[in-house]
């Protein structure tokens, strides 16, 4: 038994400490925005933030993520509402800039990538709000275990989706 923080609420988790995060977020928690892609710390698909960064879940042990929160694509909009002190009421109604962003430039095909973009892309704008095409192309092909891959090839759209979160979160939107 551990505790678990996940998008501000605590659990006590079940699995055996050596389980993969994504495995309990999954089918202990039935938190389902991160996903199953290769298994290997080679796709992020099923990336989340432990404590802001982003980390590949499928992998990690569930007891390294103890004592740290979790935040994933469910999470974004609470994660949002707190940094711009909105109330919890506007929370409720609120999307995260990055998930505004992926709604109006359409940017999904088939979506089993972009919970995992979502939250890389999460991470890049809290660190560099305006980052240019080359800081875009670098945190999601060098700066982890792997590149995010997407086989559905939306990357032009990711680009646009970045450039755009970006400009949302730069006006505080809602
Ligand atoms: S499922 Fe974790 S990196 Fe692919
Ligand atoms: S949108 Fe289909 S794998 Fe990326």
């Amino acid at each position: 038994m551990s505790m678990l923080k996940v998008n501000g609420t605590e659990h006590d988790v079940r699995s055996s400490p050596d389980t993969p995060l994504l495995y309990v977020l999954r089918n202990e928690l039935g938190i389902m925005t991160p996903k199953f892609g290769c298994g290997m710390a080679q796709c992020g698909a099923c990336s989340v933030l432990l404590d802001g960064a982003e980390m590949r879940a499928c992998i990690t042990p569930v007891a390294a993520a103890e004592g740290k929160e979790v935040t994933t694509v469910e999470g974004l909009p609470a994660r949002w509402a707190k940094q711009r002190n909105l109330s919890a009421q506007t929370a409720q109604d609120t999307l995260h800039p990055v998930q505004e962003a992926w709604v109006e430039e359409q940017v999904p095909q088939c979506g089993i990538c972009q919970f995992g973009m979502m939250i890389k892309v999460t991470e890049l704008l809290e660190a560099n709000p305006k980052p240019t095409d080359a800081d875009i192309k670098a945190a999601l092909t060098t700066s982890g275990p792997s590149p995010h891959l997407c086989r559905c090839a939306s990357y032009a759209a990711i680009l646009d989706g970045v450039h755009h979160a970006a400009r949302l979160m730069a006006k505080g939107a809602k």
